[in-house]
């Protein structure tokens, strides 16, 4: 199965998000009521055991490798915006903050003991190498978390349209960086549903791949162990 999920090249994701870094944080509360950095929490809960090593992969301006750091991970956050990066940096010292790719991660094999990525996958160019990279760099039994934006089923659908493809890019529009708000919904539909992505997972070499679904379906955090 492949995934080619972004509708820009790399290296337009990239400048995409240099742009947006300095409204980032704030949009993030206001598309999401504020209930975007408990679902980072929720994350790294659920991987994260005090004294691991933790990389959080497209880690922006650093909020779920905080999440990480309070879960008792020593953490490195990578990531390939330099403007995204600059904030992570202001936040804390206590994360090692790396500027790199996703796609060729700059660390040996079995480096680590848990991995996380909060609203990153879905921006990949190649989803499949992106996770086939998480699972080289996590030791065998090592966990991952994959915190990810998806499209509600049933009675929510109309309402979730309404708000994520009329309302977000009309906000976006200004707002710094507005395009960044019509390529979101863009990226999200073309992601794979929580099924899919667990199949990637599952052929990327990982194993007991779980989901549970916050906000009645919107957001998906997948978790499982390296085989
Ligand atoms: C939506 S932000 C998520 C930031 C953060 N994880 C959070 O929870 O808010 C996605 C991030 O992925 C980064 N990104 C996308 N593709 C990447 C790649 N190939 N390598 C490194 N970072 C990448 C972008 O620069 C951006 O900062």
């Amino acid at each position: 199965m492949t995934a080619q999920t972004g509708t820009l090249p790399p290296e337009g994701v990239r400048r995409m998000f240099d742009r947006i870094a300095p409204v980032y944080d704030a949009m993030n509360r206001l598309m999401t009521a504020g209930l975007d950095q408990r679902w980072r929490r929720e994350t790294a809960s659920a991987v994260v055991r005090p004294g691991d090593r933790v990389l959080d992969v497209c880690c922006g301006t650093g909020d779920l490798a905080l999440a990480a750091t309070k879960a008792g991970g020593h953490v490195t956050g990578l990531d390939f915006s330099t403007s995204m990066l600059e904030r992570a940096r202001r936040k804390s010292s206590a994360v090692e903050w790396i500027d790199g790719d996703a796609l060729a991660l700059p660390f040996p094999d079995a480096s680590f003991d848990a991995a996380t990525v909060g609203f990153g996958v879905r921006n990949l160019a190649n989803v499949e190498r992106g996770l086939g990279e998480l699972r080289r760099v996590l030791r065998p039994g090592g966990r991952v978390a994959i915190l990810e934006i998806t499209r509600p089923r049933g009675a929510l659908a109309p309402f979730y349209r309404f708000w994520f493809d009329g309302v977000i890019p009309l906000a976006g529009k200004v707002l710094p960086g507005g395009s960044a708000y019509s390529y979101l919904p863009a990226s999200v539909r073309r992601f794979p549903a929580p099924e899919g992505l667990a199949k990637l997972l599952d052929e990327a070499g990982f194993e007991e791949i779980r989901w549970r679904l916050f906000a009645y379906g919107i957001v998906a955090l997948h978790t499982g162990a390296a085989r």
